[in-house]
């Protein structure tokens, strides 16, 4: 029998597993964040610090965010625990962000949860945090309707920049991503040579208010060729070029304003372009789903509700607690993979032997659901 995709796996009430609530960690770049869920997906406790040391260099530095997230998960973990009213031993499961992201801040996070878990005698769950900001969307209560397989996810944030038809848990397919820039590193670069402060996205889009989007004809990259691939190299030089005769000098507002204005224009055009090119690369594609900071631009968001009315599909954003990175989505993925497992009568995942990686492709995620190579 081909299993109801949209189900959550929840008999008589009760998810299959894990069997208590999940502690999930995330420290892949500069957020340090834990999250307590009960096995069906009820957000019991959250909590995010995003680490602030790194705004003085215009960028995360590695080191920094490893130290950092070494000094602040330990007792970022136990208020966690104390907000959800649970004990150590009540928790069914602990999962963290295993890759891809910073090396350090990923062993750091792990290695705590499996360490928790090893003591507790409890399964650890190692998530893809890519896969999980691709399964945020389907957090209980985040939509009206549950989202339904396939759907269309744009990813966009200061380190991702991709689009990827999700067809089920563990499948994953990539059509597309950024060949230099993310976009968020874009709007960030971009910020700082307006003289703006970082993370630039939120300080850009709101001098943009002021500007004029057709003040300045920047170059869409890639508009228009197939596939959805993005690049955002050319547009940051062309802006740069603009503000070269002002040399050392401070910009006049107006002229930054007019800079932000018809950059953000310009992001949003190809953004769009590209989205629209992938929804011909999978088939019709159930909803629109949008995930990572950069998704908070209004512009752009305006951009992303069109082209899901013209598809006649709903266009879903996360609230952006949830679209940033977060714990309560490595959870929820967590969840996710379990209940598939149960659903295909596999056991309980334990991941403890899965190391901390770089990089790891989400084609690799199907592997979770196969047995000698078939899937189950
Ligand atoms: O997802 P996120 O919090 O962190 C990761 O990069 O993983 O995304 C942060 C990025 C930054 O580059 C920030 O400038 C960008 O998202 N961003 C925005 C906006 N809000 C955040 N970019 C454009 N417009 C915004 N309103
Ligand atoms: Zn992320």
């Amino acid at each position: 029998m081909t299993p109801d995709r949209t189900d959550r796996n929840v008999s008589d009430g009760q998810a299959l597993y894990p069997r208590g609530p999940i502690l999930a960690i995330e420290s892949s770049c500069d957020e340090t964040a834990c999250a307590i869920l009960s096995p069906e997906g009820e957000v019991l406790a959250e909590k995010v610090i995003s680490q602030e040391a790194h705004a003085a260099f215009g960028g995360v530095v590695p080191e920094i965010a490893a130290r950092a997230h070494l000094a602040l998960l330990p007792d970022l973990a136990r208020k966690t625990v104390q907000a959800s009213g649970l004990a150590l031993h009540d928790l069914g499961a602990i999962a963290a962000s295993t890759g891809p992201g910073l090396i350090g801040g990923l062993i750091v996070g792990a290695n705590f949860g499996k360490g928790l878990a090893i003591a507790l005698d409890k399964p650890f769950i190692a998530v893809n945090h890519i896969e999980a900001h691709a399964l945020s969307a389907r957090l209980p209560g985040v939509s009206k309707k549950n989202i339904s397989f396939p759907f269309l996810l744009l990813l966009v944030s200061g380190g991702h920049c991709q689009c990827l038809a999700v067809e089920g848990i563990g499948q994953y397919r990539r059509l597309g991503g950024t060949i230099d820039d993310a976009a968020g590193e874009a709007f960030d670069k971009v910020a700082k040579m307006l003289g703006l402060g970082w993370p630039g996205g939120p300080q850009l889009e709101a001098l943009a208010k002021e500007g004029n989007p057709a003040a300045f004809a920047f170059p869409r990259p890639l508009k228009g060729r197939a596939g959805c691939d993005f690049s955002f190299s050319g547009l940051k030089t062309a802006l740069a070029r603009q503000i070269e005769p002002y040399g050392n000098t401070a910009l006049p507002r107006p002229v930054a304003a007019d800079l932000s204005a018809s950059f953000q224009q310009a992001v949003a055009d190809v953004i769009e372009d590209r989205v629209r090119h992938a929804f011909t690369m999978m088939e019709p594609p159930t909803t629109l789903v949008s995930a990572g900071g950069v998704a908070a631009n209004g512009v752009l968001r305006e951009s992303l509700t069109r082209i899901a009315a013209e598809h006649d599909v709903p266009f879903v954003a996360p609230p952006l607690r949830l679209c940033t990175d977060n714990a309560v989505m490595v959870g929820w993925a967590a969840l996710e993979v379990c209940h598939e497992a149960a659903r295909r009568g596999l056991p309980m995942p334990d991941d403890r032997a899965v190391r901390p990686r770089p990089r790891w492709p989400l084609s690799e995620m199907q592997e979770r659901f196969t047995v000698q190579g078939e899937a189950v």
